[in-house]
């Protein structure tokens, strides 16, 4: 299928602690730039009618920063999701954490759980933020539920199959990304949705995230619009499924 929209983008925010430092300024000032990309994707996604959008704010590896940069990004995530959930809600967005919640501060998690329960109602976009998320972490925890459901006897091993296994992940009733792009200069996944970024386009670019516009999502756009998905297939088949 060759489609011009793509219907869930999902992004990697990468490099903003290099664009703090390449203007002598501290990493969380880079963290901080990043947010006006962060709405801006949002706004672009609502206004050309792309339903899903996922970022990755916080990896389960970046527990491993500093703990000085770790607590000021829990400080910017707080702060965020108190300034931007109004215009979120007004936009008719939907918002939700993926990730290991638990791990997040209570005030955190509180922040999270009002926004969440302000715009589940909303239907314009889905938002899903991945905090404390790794996409092998995902995997597990979904193995973990249907391990439990068949150990109490509701489900039987042999009827678990890949639509059983994919509900049970964070991306549970979202589609798979159609189009993944990632910012900073590096050509890596970085444990972000492994299993759903199985068929994704993949878009790399060398600019850093607080410098994210328009412009670089429309590029990202127009990469997707060229590609030719074939899920597998040959281009014969393709063609025939297509007009079908
Ligand atoms: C990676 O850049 C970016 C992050 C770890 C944080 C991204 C978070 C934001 C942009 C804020 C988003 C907030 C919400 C509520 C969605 P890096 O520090 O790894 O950059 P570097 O590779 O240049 O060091």
């Amino acid at each position: 299928m060759s489609a011009a929209l793509p219907r869930h983008v999902a992004i990697i925010m990468d490099g903003n602690g290099r664009w703090a430092e390449r203007r002598g300024l501290a990493r969380h000032a880079g963290h901080k730039e990043g947010i006006p990309a962060v709405r801006m994707c949002v706004e672009e996604c609502v206004r050309r009618g792309i339903k899903a959008l996922t970022l990755f704010a916080f990896s389960s590896e970046n527990w491993r920063r500093p703990p000085a940069e770790v607590s000021n990004l829990m400080t910017l995530f707080v702060d965020a999701l108190e300034r931007e959930v109004a215009d979120l809600h007004r936009n008719g967005v939907r918002m939700r954490i993926i990730g290991d919640r638990h791990a997040l501060s209570v005030r955190l998690q509180a922040r999270v759980a009002e926004a969440e329960r302000h715009t589940a109602g909303n239907t314009q976009l889905d938002l899903q933020i991945a905090m404390s998320y790794g996409g092998r972490w995902d995997i597990v925890q979904a193995a973990r539920r249907l391990a439990a459901t068949v150990g109490a006897g509701a489900l039987r091993a042999a009827d678990i199959d890949e639509a059983r296994f994919g509900a049970e992940l964070a991306l549970s009733g979202v589609p798979d990304p159609d189009l993944f792009i990632r910012t900073g200069g590096e050509r890596r996944i970085s444990n972000f949705l492994l299993w759903n970024l199985a068929y994704t386009e993949l878009w790399f670019t060398d600019t850093l995230w607080p410098d994210f516009d328009v412009a670089a999502f429309e590029a990202a756009l127009a990469h997707f619009a060229g590609r030719d998905r074939r899920y597998g297939l040959t281009a014969a088949q393709q063609g025939e499924a297509e007009s079908a």
